[in-house]
């Protein structure tokens, strides 16, 4: 990993900025518009900033929102890079690395899902408690620099249990039911067969998406604290009968728009030093 492309990025976004982020956010499918609830914000497209990979799909916003959002400072990914995109895990990370870089000391990151777990329910929201790397890759591969981290970083307490707790407890205030699970991250584009499914619910897994597992170990090799929320959109596929598709996870990640507004908001509000 490039730091000196880090530090220009992050150079060039800090001269834009009107605080320092404590808090970065990743926002994912149809989660977005927690960003559009921050205030004063500053907007940076990536496109405009140096080093940042371009954008492949149409559709997806693809901006760094930085502001306060519930008197907290914040800097919000509203679209992230995907690998099933064709970006490499490096370019899948680099903004984690440029937000840690302007400061931020913890990252929340979100993102729809399918449900693996049969007790779950479509528009459920899940606490990442652990995650499964099922991707194939890792984008800590290669030279360690050890100006960001350790060659082997621990993975035993990533998800950090203060977060999981202060979350649990932001839902218990709010009268929300929410579950607690392993979040699977596949590489896609494909959905995976009832098969697969199958198979990952052996292995543990509560929910799977294409996404998190990335950023989520390079901030844990940056030291970053992680809190992860799934928006479970859809069961997994041979649960229901019935095939999978993207309008359908777009479509409940919109029904619970409102709850996931509702905790993110609070869990940030009093999130625990
Ligand atoms: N599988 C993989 N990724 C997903 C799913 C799914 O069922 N739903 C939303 N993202």
């Amino acid at each position: 990993m490039d730091l000196t492309a880090i530090k220009e990025a992050s150079k060039y976004i800090k001269e834009q900025l009107n605080g320092t982020p404590e808090i970065g956010l990743i926002l994912g499918s149809g989660l977005g518009v927690l960003a559009d609830k921050i205030e004063n914000p500053v907007t940076l497209p990536y496109k405009n900033l140096p080093h940042f990979p371009e954008s492949t799909v149409s559709g997806h916003k693809g901006q760094l929102v930085a502001g306060v959002l519930e008197g907290k400072q914040v800097i919000a990914m509203q679209g992230r890079f995907h690998y099933y995109e064709g970006y490499s895990m490096q370019q899948v990370t680099f903004p984690v690395r440029v937000m840690k870089e302007l400061g931020i000391d913890s990252l929340i990151v979100t993102n729809a899902a399918g449900g693996i777990n049969k007790a779950y329910d479509p528009g459920d929201l899940m606490i990442i408690t652990d995650h499964i790397n099922n991707m194939g890759d890792n984008p800590l591969l290669g030279p360690n620099n050890d100006q960001l981290g350790e060659r082997f970083p621990d993975m035993s307490q990533v998800y950090e249990q203060v977060y999981i707790n202060h979350a649990a407890n932001c839902a218990e205030k709010l009268g929300m039911s929410v579950q607690k699970g392993v979040y699977v991250g596949n590489t896609g584009p494909t959905y995976e067969t009832p098969a697969e499914i199958n198979m990952l619910r052996t292995f543990g897994g509560d929910a799977v998406g294409m996404s998190t597992v990335p950023e989520v170990i390079v901030a844990a090799h940056a030291g970053l604290r992680v809190l992860g929320i799934s928006c479970i959109s859809n069961m997994a596929a041979g649960i229901l009968d019935q095939p999978l598709t993207h309008d359908e996870v777009i479509e409940t990640t919109e029904k619970v728009r409102e709850d996931f507004l509702r905790f993110v908001k609070e869990i940030i509000r009093t999130l625990p030093n």
